[in-house]
């Protein structure tokens, strides 16, 4: 046990807790935006999928207590390892020439603090309802919380809309560099991967702001609702 511990605060031991809890953030992430493209079918679909989602408060709060706990390790390791960096190098680099650091590797950690106030702001609105108590009160015809008409007005409004479309790109940038960083840390690191990883994630990142930037560019192109 002392030696688990011991290889979790060391600075390898941390990577690889950050590596594993930030694929396993990229699948829930995935699985989201599947539930949430149900808005493109309508109301029945999306609120009978959140209905079911909500009827076995058991799962729903194993699972929700197992993502906090995902979310909580890799914020907390990632910011005690960017510390561990920092204070390793003592004084600051003359030369700041990076070689193979990118621009979204070294902003990772303020992307990442973006993408947390984002997800502070983001469950006030949907799931807490404290941001548009009068969107998140709203129920369907057969008295299921309406969840598309609770997104449809949310995000006819501009602001809202718009700084969602912010924050994916934002959640992108912070995933393009995020998962191939993961993978190589599993060992996927070779003159054969690391050109295929590098793409790979890219496309994903892309795919997943797409994904859900299509939701409220839809409401505020009145192309649904
Ligand atoms: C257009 C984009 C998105 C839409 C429309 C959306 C929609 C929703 C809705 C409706 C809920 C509440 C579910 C319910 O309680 O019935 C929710 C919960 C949540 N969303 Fe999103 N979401 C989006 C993007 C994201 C992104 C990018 C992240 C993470 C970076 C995220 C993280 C979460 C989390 C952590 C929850 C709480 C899950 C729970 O209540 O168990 N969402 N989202």
């Amino acid at each position: 046990m002392n030696n688990l511990l011991a290889f979790f605060s060391s600075s390898i031991g941390r990577k690889v807790l950050i590596a594993i809890t930030g694929l396993l953030l990229v699948l829930f992430l995935i699985a989201h935006l599947i539930g949430n493209l149900l808005f493109f079918l309508g109301p029945d679909s999306l609120n009978s999928y959140a209905a079911a989602l909500k009827g076995n408060p058991a799962l729903l709060w194993s699972a929700r207590i197992g993502l906090l706990t995902v979310f909580v390790l890799h914020l907390m390791n990632a910011l005690a390892l960017a510390m561990q960096n920092r204070a390793a190098r003592g004084v600051q680099y003359q030369n700041k020439g990076y070689m193979a650091a990118t621009a979204a590797s070294r902003t990772m950690v303020i992307t990442g603090l973006v993408v947390l106030l984002y997800v502070a702001y983001h469950l006030s609105h949907f799931t807490l309802g404290l941001t548009n108590p009068d969107h998140f009160s709203m129920h369907d015809a057969q008295g299921r919380h309406d969840v598309y008409g609770m997104i449809l007005h949310g995000f006819q409004i501009p602001v809202v809309a718009w700084g969602y479309v912010a924050a994916m790109l934002v959640v992108a940038y912070h995933l393009s560099h995020g998962i191939q960083s993961s993978l190589q840390t599993f060992g996927l690191r070779n003159e054969n991967y690391t050109p295929c990883v590098k793409q790979f994630s890219v496309f994903l990142a892309l795919l997943l702001c797409l994904g859900f930037s299509s939701i409220p560019l839809a409401v505020q192109f009145g192309l649904v609702g």
